[in-house]
């Protein structure tokens, strides 16, 4: 088994991409700027917005975290997030999921100006990754992509399995894995809550990408020898033990399944750091474009 080191391939990107920032300032330009709009204090939110304005300041990038209340209403929200359509100094932003209950989340993301969209949630930019056309990808998706893609695993002709159906995660990663690029042109099935005998397709499945949020979900006796593993999973389970109160769990159960796996993500240290490099990689397209 090898490990499908996200933490590696993150850090290799991430000095790309500050490699791009210094030649920005070569050129007397600006430095790409990210803002994030966090409503609420969500636990996890919380660490993940923390670990986005973290990776800007090591970069090179600005950012600027927007910390909203949790009662915030709707229009309210909107006109915040207008005034970052409209703020030049912004490059891009991002609303960080869930929100409250009583907003409604795809009016929200459906506010944000598609060329700020780095997290690539706005319907012109899902429409314009599934025709192939030049968009913001989401960024845990595009980070799987890159993975595979850096660890030279082939794609092509594969079958490929994608648990879980998400707007953000399993529906697009199962479009362009699908697609003639980058780790794609592989024949791919997305499964979901009713999907039958999802056992047996895993079984068939050269390449499994689980998405789904249920710790451990995925065991031994459902994957076939040499499998390769993408856990997308995250799960906060609480454990008193742990001077936090909780361990995170992934979607699969790593030591049951590792001895049958070719390549496996660990979590963490997986897909979770090719995200947030992957969304500092659209932030800098968003800049390149701007200033264009
Ligand atoms: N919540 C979970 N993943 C994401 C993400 O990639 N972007 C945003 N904005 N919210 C999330």
């Amino acid at each position: 088994m090898q490990l499908l080191d996200g933490k590696k391939v993150s850090e290799e990107i991430k000095n790309e991409i500050a490699i791009e920032v210094q030649a920005l300032l070569d050129q007397g330009q600006k430095v790409p700027h990210l803002a994030a709009v966090l409503v609420g204090s969500n636990g996890a939110s919380l660490t993940y917005v923390g670990s986005k304005v973290k990776t800007c300041q090591k970069i090179g990038f600005k950012s600027t975290l927007i910390e909203l209340p949790e009662t915030i209403t709707e229009s309210e929200l909107l006109q915040k997030i207008d005034e970052l359509n409209t703020d030049d100094e912004i490059d891009g932003f991002i609303v960080q999921l869930p929100l409250p209950k009583h907003i409604n989340e795809q009016t929200v993301l459906m506010a944000i100006d598609p060329d700020k969209d780095v997290d690539g949630f706005h319907p012109t930019n899902f429409g314009r990754m599934a025709l192939e056309l030049e968009a913001f990808i989401p960024a845990t998706p595009f980070g799987i992509l890159q993975l595979l893609h850096r660890n030279a695993i082939e794609t092509k002709g594969k079958h490929v399995v994608v648990i879980g159906r998400s707007n953000i995660v399993g529906r697009p990663m199962s479009i362009l894995m699908s697609q003639k690029g980058m780790a794609g042109n592989a024949t791919v099935t997305l499964a979901n809550s009713y999907t039958k005998n999802l056992n047996e397709l895993c079984q068939e499945a050269d390449i499994i990408v689980t998405a789904l949020g249920v710790p451990e979900f995925l065991k031994a006796d459902m994957v076939k020898d040499g499998v390769v593993i993408v856990d997308v999973g995250i799960t906060r389970v609480p454990d008193a033990t742990n001077p936090k109160g909780y361990v995170i769990k992934g979607d699969v159960d790593f030591d049951n399944v590792k001895n049958k796996a070719s390549w496996i993500t660990p979590v963490p240290g997986g897909v979770g750091p090719m995200t947030i490099a992957m969304l500092m990689k659209n932030t800098l397209f968003a800049r390149q474009r701007r200033s264009k």
